[in-house]
């Protein structure tokens, strides 16, 4: 078993977990914790748990400031989370992490009460990301292998903004963390 990755997961968390989640009202482990909480209560499988547990790690490997939307910056933390987490995890896990992006503007086309669902930091980083998906590229989103798991994980991005909520911490996810390592079973 890769502990090395798992022991990195767990101290990312505890040195960069504790800054704030863009304007929100939680930190990044808070969201992160409540989003795999919430895709756990669901009766998801593993790589869900696991992609919703770790959708915004790249937040936790860029210096970037926490307002970095507000300040006109897209950090494209997507990318760089997956690229990050391919090295270790099974793509079942990985690419709803890459997607989550596109999973919000892809949910902001194709239902009409999406947009109203999200918050403000969340309308402002839209916009830097593309805005709603165009007609051709909801078709092309939707042909994607992993397309239906990132919007289960996108809409648990949404909820996972509850302040003081109580989550499990984030070593009682090592279970699916260690099912979702490559060369072990999903
Ligand atoms: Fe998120």
């Amino acid at each position: 078993m890769d502990q090395t990755v798992l022991d990195k997961i767990v101290d990312l968390f505890n040195q960069h977990g504790g800054s704030q989640y863009g304007g929100e009202a939680v930190t990044q482990r808070e969201h992160a914790l409540q989003c795999a909480m919430l895709a756990r209560q669901a009766g998801l499988d593993a790589p869900t748990v696991v992609a919703a547990l770790l959708h915004d790690v790249g937040h936790l490997l860029h210096h970037l400031p926490d307002d970095a939307p507000e300040l006109g910056i897209d950090d494209h933390h997507e990318d760089l989370g997956a690229v990050w987490l391919e090295k270790h995890f099974i793509p079942e896990a990985v690419e709803p992490v890459r997607l989550h992006v596109a999973a919000k503007r892809y949910l902001c086309a194709v239902e009409s009460d999406y947009f109203a669902r999200l918050s403000p930091p969340s309308v402002i980083s839209l916009e830097l990301q593309g805005g709603p998906m165009s007609g051709k590229e909801v078709e092309e989103f939707e042909a994607l292998q992993h397309f239906r798991r990132a919007v289960l994980v996108r809409r648990f991005d949404e909820e996972a903004k509850v302040t003081a909520l109580a989550t499990p911490a984030i070593e009682d996810f090592v279970p699916e963390l260690t099912a979702c390592l490559r060369g072990e079973a999903p």
